[in-house]
C-alpha cells in the first residue's frame, strides 16, 4: 500500500531541510526582516568576509520587555556565538540601548557568525552589516514654520557646504538675486511621519525606521517620501535637506514628526511642533491653485528691494581689497555678506506668531500648549501690529488684519556686525536699550553687551515646538 504524506506536512518537512542545510547568509547593505519567533535553524546568519571593519546594526520594530540578545563574532569555530564566548575582542555582544537599537563593529578576514537569543516574547527586528553605521542618526528634522494649517518641514541636513571664499585679486562674491549650487546628483531618500502629539501613535515606541513606519497606516498619520517632497535645499551651510510642505494640518495643535533615511535602521530624533492660528507671513496668500507663497509668488517691490540692499552692500564692501587687506584673522568679506543676507532676509519677512497671552486662563485646549508648560518656559519676543499698520518693511504692502510679529533675533543682527568690517558702520541697537524695540534679546546671548552664549534659551526655537525669535 502506498501512503502519502499531506502536502502540509511535506512543506513543513522540506522549508525544514532548507534551514538546516546551509546557515544564511548577510549580504552587504541588504536590510533583513525577522522576528524572534520565525528564526532560521540555527538561529545564526554568516557575515562576509571583509579586509575593513564592518558594522552589525540590530533594531527592534516593536516594544517588546524581553527583546532577543545578539552576539557576532569573527572566530570561525564559534557556530553559535552566546553570551559564554564573550571576551570583547573576537566575539562581541550588540548590545540593544534604550531606544531599540544598537551596533558593533569587527573585522571579519574569514568571514564570521551573528546569532539570535530569543526570549520568550516574539519580537520583530531589523539587522544589517554595513560599512556605514545604521544606527548613527543622531539629528532632528527641522521646522521651517507653521500656518494654522500647514507646516513647512526639513529633513536633518546632509552634504555640508562650506562658503566659498573667493580669492585676491579677482575677489567676485556670490551675486544679490543667487541661485543654488548644484544640487547632489542622487541625494539619500528621507521619509517624513508625523502625527498629533495627543493620539500618540509613536508613544512608547523604539526609535527605530521600522518601528515608527509600522504607524504609517494609523489614523491620523501622515507620511510623505522624498518624491512628495518639494525637493532638496540648501537652507544654510549645515548641507542640504529635503523639503515637505505639509497641509490639512489642525490649528494651535502640538505635533510629532521623525524623519526616516533609507539605509537607516535609526530613525531621527522627534521634533514637535506647534500649528498657529492663522498666518506664517503677513503676506496675501497666492492665486488658487497655488497653495504656497514662494520666490516666484511674493510681490516683486518685496524681492527687488532686497536684491537692491544687498547689491549696494556687496558694492560698498568690495571697496576694501577684500582677499588682501583683512581686517579680521577670523572672518572674510565672503562671510560678511552672507551674515548680512541672512540678517537682510530675516528683518524683511516679518514672521507670524501667535499673541502672548498674558490673561492666563484655563481656556487653553486640551490639545494646546499648557498653561502650566508656558509659564515655565520664557515669553517669545512679540510684537502685536495693528490692522493695516505701516509695516517694518516699506517695501510690504499693509497687512489688513492685526497680526502678532516675532521679532528677529539680536544675534542675526550680532552675527552680521561680527563678521563685516567696521568702515561699512553696521550697528546693532544695543541689548541694554533699545534693541528689544526691535529685537528679540537675551534668547541666545544673554543680553549684556558684547556677552556670547548665556541667554534664557541659547536657541531662536528647539525640538519641543517652543519659538523664542526669528533667527531667519
Ligand atoms: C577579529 O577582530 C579582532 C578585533 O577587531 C581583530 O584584531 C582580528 O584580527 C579579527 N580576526 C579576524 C580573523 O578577522
Ligand atoms: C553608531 O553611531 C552611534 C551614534 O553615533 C554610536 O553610538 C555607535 O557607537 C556607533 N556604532 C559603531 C559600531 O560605530
Ligand atoms: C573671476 O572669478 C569668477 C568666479 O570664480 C570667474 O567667473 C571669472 O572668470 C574670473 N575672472 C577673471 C578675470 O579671472
Ligand atoms: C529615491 O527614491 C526615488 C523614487 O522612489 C528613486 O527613483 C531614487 O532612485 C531613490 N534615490 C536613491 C538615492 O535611492
Ligand atoms: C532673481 O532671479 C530669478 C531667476 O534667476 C528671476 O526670476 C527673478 O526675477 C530675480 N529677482 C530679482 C529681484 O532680481
Ligand atoms: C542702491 O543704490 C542705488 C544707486 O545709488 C539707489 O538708487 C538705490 O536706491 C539703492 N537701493 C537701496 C535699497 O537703498
Ligand atoms: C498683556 O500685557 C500687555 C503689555 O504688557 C498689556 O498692555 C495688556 O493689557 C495685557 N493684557 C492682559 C489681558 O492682561
Ligand atoms: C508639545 O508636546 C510635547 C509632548 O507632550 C511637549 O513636551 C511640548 O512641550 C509641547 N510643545 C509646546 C510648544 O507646547
Amino acid at each position: 500500500m502506498i501512503t502519502f504524506l499531506p502536502l502540509s506536512l511535506l512543506a513543513v518537512v522540506q522549508s525544514f531541510l532548507l534551514l538546516a542545510d546551509a546557515q544564511q547568509k548577510l549580504s552587504l547593505d541588504t536590510t533583513v526582516a525577522l522576528n524572534s519567533n520565525n528564526l532560521p535553524n540555527p538561529p545564526s546568519f554568516t557575515v562576509p568576509s571583509t579586509t575593513g571593519p564592518l558594522i552589525i546594526s540590530v533594531a527592534l520594530c516593536a516594544t517588546s520587555d524581553h527583546p532577543p540578545r545578539f552576539f557576532v563574532t569573527n572566530d570561525t569555530s564559534l557556530s553559535l556565538p552566546s553570551s559564554s564566548n564573550v571576551d570583547n575582542l573576537n566575539t562581541l555582544e550588540i548590545v540593544l540601548g534604550s531606544e531599540g537599537f544598537g551596533s558593533r563593529a569587527l573585522v571579519f578576514k574569514d568571514g564570521g557568525t551573528v546569532s539570535i537569543l530569543k526570549d520568550s516574547t516574539p519580537t520583530p527586528f531589523e539587522m544589517v552589516v554595513s560599512t556605514n553605521n545604521a544606527t548613527s542618526q543622531v539629528s532632528y528634522p527641522l521646522l521651517g514654520d507653521t500656518t494654522s494649517n500647514q507646516a513647512l518641514l526639513f529633513s536633518p541636513p546632509f552634504d555640508p557646504q562650506t562658503i566659498q571664499q573667493p580669492t585676491f585679486p579677482n575677489y567676485t562674491f556670490p551675486p544679490a538675486n543667487f541661485s543654488l549650487p548644484s544640487q547632489p546628483s542622487s541625494p539619500t531618500n528621507h521619509t517624513l511621519i508625523l502625527a498629533q502629539t495627543s493620539s500618540s501613535p509613536f508613544n512608547g515606541l523604539p526609535r527605530t525606521t521600522c518601528a515608527i513606519r509600522s504607524q504609517q497606516n494609523t489614523r491620523g498619520v501622515t507620511t510623505l517620501s522624498s518624491s512628495q517632497s518639494v525637493g532638496i535645499w540648501l537652507k544654510n551651510t549645515d548641507g542640504w535637506r529635503w523639503e515637505w510642505f505639509v497641509g490639512g494640518l489642525t490649528p494651535k495643535t502640538n505635533y510629532t514628526a521623525y524623519t526616516l533615511q533609507d539605509g537607516q535602521l535609526a530613525a531621527s530624533r522627534p521634533i514637535n511642533f506647534v500649528t498657529k492660528s492663522a498666518y506664517a507671513v503677513p503676506l496675501a496668500p497666492p492665486r488658487p491653485p497655488v497653495t504656497i507663497n514662494s520666490a516666484d509668488t511674493i510681490p516683486s517691490a518685496v524681492s527687488e528691494t532686497i536684491v537692491s540692499y544687498l547689491s549696494n552692500f556687496t558694492t560698498t564692501l568690495s571697496t576694501l581689497a577684500c582677499g588682501r587687506d583683512n581686517y579680521s584673522p577670523l572672518v572674510t568679506c565672503a562671510d560678511c555678506q552672507a551674515a548680512y543676507r541672512t540678517w537682510l532676509c530675516t528683518v524683511s519677512f516679518p514672521r507670524c506668531t501667535e499673541p502672548t497671552d498674558n490673561s492666563t486662563t484655563s481656556s487653553a485646549p486640551a490639545s494646546g500648549p499648557s498653561a502650566s508648560a508656558l509659564a515655565q518656559s520664557p515669553t517669545a519676543a512679540v510684537e502685536a501690529v495693528a490692522a493695516n499698520a505701516a509695516p517694518r518693511n516699506p517695501a510690504l504692502p499693509p497687512f489688513a488684519s492685526a497680526y502678532a510679529a516675532l521679532l528677529p533675533c539680536l544675534e542675526t543682527c550680532n552675527a552680521a556686525d561680527r563678521a563685516c568690517p567696521a568702515f561699512l558702520g553696521f550697528k546693532c541697537p544695543l541689548p541694554q536699550f533699545t534693541a528689544s524695540n526691535s529685537y528679540g534679546v537675551g534668547f541666545i546671548d544673554s543680553g549684556e553687551d558684547g556677552q556670547w552664549g548665556h541667554g534664557s534659551t541659547g536657541l531662536a526655537q528647539d525640538v519641543y515646538g517652543n519659538v523664542w525669535c526669528n533667527a531667519g
